[in-house]
């Protein structure tokens, strides 16, 4: 697609900020509040975001945040998280968004970082710009009144309540230590804790403030929303960095009596459904993409990560959008890797999103094969594949950005 000769793209200035605050906020159908400006000034700088203008006027922005994301085995790997992308109803499907991206990937290529990664609208966009999904989370609604736990299951007791003051202190201390050890969840600035304590009345959808619940291991906050059958407990956030936190936690929230339901989000392997005495309690009513990884060098981001099984293969990356690709030898011992260029013939061959849906282990090699992502030379080589790329946590996304 070639691009009308009056747009063009630049770094923004100060002055943009009012122009790229609207673009974004009518994007994204949200009205701007203070918390919001003091959150995204605080994070960017402003010569990171990318402005594509017609004729002198801001029509499309996109940006990226540094951030240390964790990967399987507990390494803290430089990344750049690509946000507010952005381009006015009046200009779309007339290639800005591509136009934005070629300077972003630019920019983020000549940081050196090993991945880029966001959050998508809409899960139709990034796979071209070799962006995979990478975290899976669940929704699911609990009928709290027949929530019993299973006689074998624990009860380890812990959780306090506390008000936001106790909150403000705890939680930043127990999310570092979460984050430290799941694959898929970053470093959570200062700017980002106090955007979720001033908790703005407007971007709460009707529901109550935060209420939180504090455990030595794990905290969740909640807010109430009244529905037409009674009160419903809507978990904003879970972070159990044991499992006798998660169950803890979870045991404090089943005995919010006079709640009919609880909505939570969860990774697919949640234990939460093999602790209650009824399977099928906590009903599944979503199940959907959280991170999206575009791997922009494969020998540091395949190196930088444990295997669960030891094991030499040889993989074909295809990378059209930006020519990442090639073919490489990884090599696993001890569940450390090596990973480098190599002439050798690929056991695997795969395109470059669909290994930023393997890197995390959200997703198995065997699955991508089934729905034709992945083409192995034999059932052995995927079977390899398909074990060594499981993680030792299961991935969830730290927070939205
Ligand atoms: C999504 C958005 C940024 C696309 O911008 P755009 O300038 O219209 O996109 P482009 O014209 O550059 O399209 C680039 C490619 O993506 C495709 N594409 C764009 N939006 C798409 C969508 N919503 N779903 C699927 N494909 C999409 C185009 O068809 C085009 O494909 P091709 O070049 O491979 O043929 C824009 O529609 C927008 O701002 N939407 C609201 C906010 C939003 O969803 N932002 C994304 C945040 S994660």
């Amino acid at each position: 697609m070639t691009l009308h000769d009056t747009i063009s793209v630049r770094p923004a200035t100060d002055n943009d900020w009012p122009a790229l605050e609207l673009l974004d906020s009518v994007a994204f159908a949200y009205h701007p509040v203070d918390a919001d400006r003091t959150l995204t000034r605080a994070l960017t700088r402003t010569e990171d975001v990318v402005v594509a203008t017609d004729a002198g006027t801001p029509i499309g922005l996109a940006l990226d945040l540094p951030m240390d994301l964790t990967v399987p085995g507990g390494t803290q790997v430089p990344v750049r998280g690509v946000t507010w992308v952005s381009v006015a109803p009046t200009h779309r499907r007339r290639g800005v968004l591509r136009a934005l991206f070629a300077q972003i990937h630019n920019n983020i290529g000549r940081t050196g970082v090993p991945l880029a990664m966001l959050t998508a609208s809409d899960a139709g966009i990034y796979g071209r710009f070799g962006y995979g999904p990478a975290t899976v989370s669940t929704s699911v609604t609990i009928d709290r009144r027949f929530a019993r736990f299973r006689d074998d299951a624990p009860d380890p007791g812990g959780v306090v309540l506390t008000d936001q003051a106790t909150a403000v202190t705890r939680l930043p201390e127990i999310y570092e230590r979460w984050r430290l050890i799941t694959p898929g969840a970053q470093n959570r600035p200062q700017p980002q804790w106090d955007y979720t304590f001033a908790d703005p009345e407007e971007h709460r959808d009707g529901k109550s403030g935060l209420h939180y619940l504090i455990h030595p291991d794990g905290y969740a906050t909640f807010r109430y929303r009244s529905a037409d059958d009674g009160m419903v407990a809507v978990v904003a956030e879970l972070v159990a960095v044991t499992d006798a936190a998660h169950t803890a936690l979870w045991r404090t929230l089943c005995g919010l009596d006079l709640t009919q339901r609880i909505e939570a989000t969860q990774h697919p392997d949640d234990p939460l459904r093999l602790m209650l005495t009824d399977y099928r309690l906590p009903r599944t009513t979503r199940r959907s993409d959280d991170l999206w990884v575009r791997i922009m060098d494969v020998p540091a981001a395949l190196g930088a990560r444990t295997y669960a099984l030891d094991g030499d293969i040889v993989l074909a990356v295809r990378d059209p959008y930006l020519d990442a690709g090639g073919t490489f030898a990884l090599t696993v011992r001890d569940g450390h890797a090596e990973c480098r260029r190599t002439d050798a013939t690929a056991h695997v061959t795969l395109d470059l999103d669909a290994l930023g849906s393997l890197y995390l282990g959200a997703h198995r090699a065997r699955t991508l094969a089934a729905a034709h992502r992945i083409e192995a030379a034999s059932d052995r080589d995927l079977a390899l594949v398909d074990m060594m790329f499981a993680a030792d946590r299961p991935a969830v996304l730290g927070y939205g950005f």
